[in-house]
């Protein structure tokens, strides 16, 4: 994929078939209207002329004569600004650069949540946030009783990954606010940007918290009562120390009843290579697969290195090394491209040289768009480390599911939507599965859902070298916003 250092500072794209289908007064009077939009912004107070220079675009609203609740014509996104956002908010970091790692509740965290409340602020949304920090940005429609159209993503970043997983999502979708602004669109349902706090699970084992809270899962708001990171600080604390959950422990106030949006849409990096392999500019998602998580803990006697003779060794090191073999092997077993599974955490206690672990920790993560395969692989695998465990004469002293989701499926109407969208852009787009996972998971459990996908760079995520054009994301915020429009108006 070419980088594009020259490209224009805005990227205007007309569809053809709204040109179509508009007459020549109406273009006329839409013309008439971007010089007056200009005029009026000569008037301007300095404190907003320092905003607009700060935000890099123009923060106005058309002047109210030229806002239409009909479908835009004319989109253009800020790819300037947009790009300078992306490179800003990587600097909230806590690994050298290009890297990037952002956790959950950290001090870059809290920096990065308050660049996004500025933003979305200078777009002019009214943000609000719930007690475990998602954060929401609103766009009144003029019919703000209806169910409003959600879109956004996540900010946090797992550790030296890259900086346009999720971050595409929220940025992407407040510029497709700009967007819509910008063209002197109206909203009929309102519009809303969620920053979903913590969709990866680094600090608490916990993937979509967020997401999952909002879909009003109780035994995750009681089990985040008694949970701890790695360093022993508890959930609450951790919240705490970044301003949310003040007095409360209970936190049914951030459930949201099924029904509270009309639709959610997410855009987001494809993390995976079809679309750039296929040059094909826009992916639709049609379904999420099913991830699954587990931790596992051996526990044997340990002893030194040196003078236990190997056949009185219970290894507990060893065990979780075979137990790591035997998820390969299972997994390869289902006999589908479909099914994968990773230990991505195997840790070793007392971790010297020189002594025989006596304690080991896996945690693995496996995944299939079919439930009842995924189940049968992880089933297979509680099997093996019971084996293992026998076998070796260690203590499989846990085997914890963390998490066992099932799939979700896109609705075909904010499917159709994008397709058309897609279309009338003129970009090549194509349905698609997502193997990873994504807040889009949980949202289905109470509004009607779809993604978009962009393509990235060899498919690479969670690591550095992530890479998506500033042309591929213009493409998905113009997408995303001409969807939202639509919606909008449904
Ligand atoms: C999301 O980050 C995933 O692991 O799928
Ligand atoms: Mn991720
Ligand atoms: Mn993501």
């Amino acid at each position: 994929m070419d980088f594009h250092p020259d490209e224009p500072k805005t990227m205007k794209i007309m569809s053809p078939l709204f040109v179509r289908s508009r007459s020549i007064p109406l273009l006329l009077l839409s013309l008439l209207c971007s010089i007056s939009t200009t005029l009026a912004h000569n008037n301007e107070d300095p404190t907003t002329k320092t905003m607009e220079d700060f935000s890099g675009y123009a923060i106005h609203e058309p002047p109210h004569s030229s806002i239409t609740n009909t479908l835009p014509y004319s989109l253009s996104v800020d790819t300037q600004s947009i790009q300078n956002q992306i490179d800003e908010l990587s600097t909230f970091s806590d690994s050298p650069a290009p890297s990037v790692t952002r956790i959950l509740y950290s001090e870059k965290d809290v920096l990065a949540r308050r660049y996004i409340k500025n933003l979305m602020g200078l777009s002019g949304l009214s943000v609000r946030e719930d007690a475990v920090g998602n954060i929401f940005g609103r766009w009144d429609g003029d019919e703000p009783e209806l169910a409003p159209v959600a879109t956004g993503s996540h900010v946090d970043a797992i550790p030296y990954s890259g900086k346009y997983d999720g971050v595409v999502g929220v940025l992407g979708a407040i510029e497709a606010i700009n967007v819509l602004k910008r063209s002197g669109f109206k909203p009929k349902r309102s519009l809303e940007v969620i920053y979903f706090t913590s969709e990866e699970p680094t600090r608490f084992g916990i993937s979509c918290l967020g997401s999952r809270l909002l879909a009003g899962i109780e035994t995750l708001a009681e089990a985040l009562k008694t949970t701890v990171d790695g360093q022993n600080i508890s959930f609450f604390d951790a919240a705490r120390s970044a301003g949310y959950a003040k007095d409360q422990t209970d936190l049914t106030s951030v459930f949201l009843k099924k029904g509270s949006y009309s639709a959610f849409i997410e855009l987001h990096i494809e993390q995976g290579p079809i679309l750039e392999e296929e040059g094909i500019s826009i992916g639709i998602v049609t379904a999420i697969a099913a991830p699954a998580s587990i931790k596992v803990d051996f526990e044997g006697s340990g002893g030194h290195a040196g003078a236990m003779l190997m056949p009185n060794r219970n290894d507990a090191g060893l065990a979780a090394a075979e137990l790591a073999l035997a998820v390969e092997k299972h997994v390869l077993e289902s006999g589908s491209i479909d099914t994968v599974g990773t230990v991505g955490i195997l840790e070793l206690h007392p971790g010297a040289i020189n002594s025989i672990p006596s304690k080991s920790h896996l945690e693995i993560d496996i995944r299939d768009i079919n439930e009842q395969r995924r189940n049968h692989v992880m089933d297979r695998v509680h099997q093996s480390a019971v084996a293992i465990a026998q076998n070796r004469r260690v203590k499989l002293s846990e085997f914890k599911v963390i998490n066992q989701d099932p799939p979700a499926l896109s609705d075909k109407s904010i499917i159709e939507a994008a397709e058309l969208a897609s279309k009338e852009l003129n970009l090549t787009y194509k349905s698609m599965i997502s193997r990873a996972y994504h807040d889009s998971l949980f949202m289905a459990r109470i509004s009607p859902i779809s993604m978009i996908f962009i393509p990235c760079y060899k498919g690479y995520s969670h690591k550095p070298e992530e890479y998506s054009s500033i042309q591929d994301i213009a493409n998905g915020v113009n997408v995303l916003a001409l969807t939202l429009s639509k919606l909008s108006l449904d």
